[in-house]
This record gives C-alpha cells, structure tokens and sequence, in this order.
C-alpha cells in the first residue's frame, strides 16, 4: 500500500494517532534515503504500515519478523542496517530482542527503534537500558518516524566506516604478528588469557575487552620496525634497541584516532615497562604502571617462554613459573599479579575461564566469540 506524501489513509491513522495540523503539510525535504530494515512487530497489518510509510521517503529493503527467533534468523544471516521493532512478542520482549542483538559483537552497533503503544515511563527505561537507541510511543506523525529512521541509518553508517578502520587495524596486527615469526595464534592466547585473569580480578565487562583487544593490538607499532632489527640475528645496538623500543609508542599513535581502542591505548603503551621503573617507554613503577598493561605484559611473557620461537625452544609450565618469579623477585614485575597468575595456573583456571564465561557472562561470551569469529576470518586472509 503506498501513500502519497500528504494523504494519511484510514489503517495509517490508527498506527499514528490524529495528526497535527501543523506537521500535515510538511514537504518531505529528504528523500532517496537507502537501507536494509528489518521490522520486528507480530501484528501483520503494523509492518505492512510502516513499510507504507517509509517507502514515500527512501528505497528501503524490508525484511520481516512476526517473532523475536524469526527476527534472530533474519539477523543472522543478513546485513541489516536498522532495526524497528515491537515491545510485545509472542515468543520474546521487544527488550530481550535489543539485549541480544547489543550482546552480539557482529549487530552490537546496530540502530534499534522501539516503537510501541506501551505509553509507560518504566517500559521506555527499560527498552533504553535494553540498548534501544530511539523509543517511539504512537500516536506518531509519518515525518517523525521517517526522520527518525533517516538519523538512525545515518549513524549507521559513521558506525560501518569506523568498524571498518578497526577492522583493518586488526588485520594490521595480525600480519605484524605474522611477520615477527611468532608462533600461531600467539594473539589470540594472549586475549584469552589476559580475559581469563581478568575475570579472576573481576574487572568489568568494557576492561574485558580492553584486555581482549589489547592481546592483538599490543605489537602494532611493530609494523614499522625494520626486519634487520625485528629479525637481526645478532644482539641489538643501543641504536637499534632504540628503535625497538618505539614499538609502543608507535602502536599508540596507530590506534589513538579511533575512539572505540581508547581503552587499549594504556595497553599498548606501556606493556614494556617495569613493576621497578626500569621498563620502557615511560620508565613507570609500580602502580603507575596501568593494570591492564601489567596484566597483558605478564601473559605475553608466559606465552613466549612456553611456545617455541626461532631462537628458543618451547620452556614448561614449571619452567616458565620459576622465570616469572625470578623476574618477580628481581622486582620486574607485579609480585601480587605474578602470584594469582600462578594460583590460577595452577587450577587450570586459564583453560577453563571460557566456560566458565560461558556460564556466567552470557552477553560477554557472545561479544568474545564474534571478535573471535573476527579475528579468524582475518587470520584466514593475512
Ligand atoms: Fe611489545
């Protein structure tokens, strides 16, 4: 059904409420807007509306939901740029569909518009909280909902092109850490492990996934170090170990205009310096020192002495404890930190954290399995 540009049709009024005299006129001053929006509402007749609607402003592609699982397919399988949705579902609320689709790293930027005949102060909190990003309650004009829909895909978009640079960051730091010859999936280790002592500290969720992040992102400012002084066979010269040393503040300068890596920037800055202050770039101690930096230098130094590397073998877990104690003890490193690395070492806490997620952390698990899923995918193309 297709309305022209001022005419609202009896089956629309009753989706909108009466309509303002003042907003009946109004021109429609943009149009040719584009976007794929799934509607989400078990009323037949209420999609059919809003499709009506929007298609006087813009070439949208509709796909339809009539059940919050039906609507988790359809996201599942397409690339939905807005979604409109209900608060009332046979199968799920309007807000449990929002919390799902913001606990999914791969839709967690996904505009969501509630728009409902619920007119109840509690409800609006709830589907804000939910991660709703606009809640509409009818009676609605057709302009405010086609405004409304024309800013929310224009976030979207700011969003794609900024995933887009993160994604690239990503890839940059996977072929860094193909080039310093690492071991395989060395990164993903890291992430996993830093999360897994994260939790054992019971750090919140957006430092969980700092750490996450930070276990690939740590080495970026490698990308410009010569291989004559990344692979140099011999020991480095001051002047070569120099330039080795601005790998951190590199990594930093990389990631710095992306506001989503803020978080990380502490990480990648200062993953080399010394519980004694005698570390690199800033020559920081103690708790100076950000934790998730001391965090993540302590599990990428137990990951290189027990894998193998070009200049060494593969150390055991045994082995590589004693190493973190002396260092430790030499005052290089956190001593509480190193110790409840240990405790957990030794009830195989790290291996056993991701269920442990799984369990506890339904909305993290999802989020660290699609930057997983991520990651591989780029792995897969490095
Ligand atoms: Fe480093």
């Amino acid at each position: 059904m297709e309305i022209s540009a001022n005419v609202i049709t009896e089956p629309e009024r009753s989706l909108i409420g009466a309509v303002p005299t003042a907003l009946s006129n109004v021109p429609w001053l943009e149009s040719g807007a584009t976007g794929r929006l799934l509607l989400i509402d078990a009323q037949e007749i209420n999609r059919r509306l809003l499709k009506s609607i929007l298609r006087a402003a813009g070439q949208y592609e509709f796909f339809e939901a009539a059940s919050g699982a039906a609507a988790l397919e359809i996201l599942d399988r397409n690339s939905i740029d807005l979604v409109i949705l209900d608060l009332v579902m046979p199968d799920m609320s309007g807000a449990d569909i929002c919390r799902r689709i913001k606990g999914n790293r791969r839709t967690s930027l996904l505009p969501t518009l509630i728009i409902t005949n619920t007119q109840s102060a509690e409800q609006e909190v709830l589907g804000i909280e939910a991660g709703a990003d606009e809640y509409l309650t009818k009676p609605l004009h057709p302009s405010v909902i086609r405004a409304r829909v024309r800013a929310l895909l224009r976030n979207k978009a700011a969003i794609d092109s900024l995933d887009e640079a993160e994604t690239i960051l990503f890839a940059l730091a996977q072929a860094v850490e193909a080039r310093d010859s690492y071991t395989a999936e060395h990164c993903q280790r890291l992430a996993t492990y830093g999360v897994a002592l994260g939790v054992a500290l019971g750090l919140p969720r957006s430092e969980l996934i700092a750490l996450y992040r930070g276990g690939y992102l740590h080495d970026i400012g490698k990308v410009g170090i010569p291989d004559s002084i990344l692979h140099g066979q011999n020991r480095l010269t001051d002047a070569e170990w120099a330039v080795m040393k601005q790998h951190t503040v590199r990594g930093e300068e990389i990631c710095k205009p992306m506001k989503s890596l803020r978080p990380v920037l502490p990480i990648i800055r200062h993953h080399h310096e010394r519980w004694d202050g005698s570390g690199y770039p800033d020559g920081l101690a103690g708790e100076q020192i950000p934790l998730l930096a001391r965090m993540l230098q302590l599990v990428d130094i137990f990951d290189a002495l027990i894998t193998e590397r070009t200049y060494k073998r593969a150390f055991s877990i045994e082995e590589a404890v004693a190493v973190l104690e002396a260092e430790a003890a030499k005052g290089w490193r956190d001593p509480e930190l190193v110790s409840l690395f240990i405790s957990l070492l030794n009830r195989n806490m790290l291996e056993t954290t991701a269920s442990l997620i799984d369990t506890d952390w339904p909305e993290l698990s999802s989020m660290l399995r699609s930057l997983q899923n991520m990651h591989s995918g780029i792995q897969g193309v490095c």
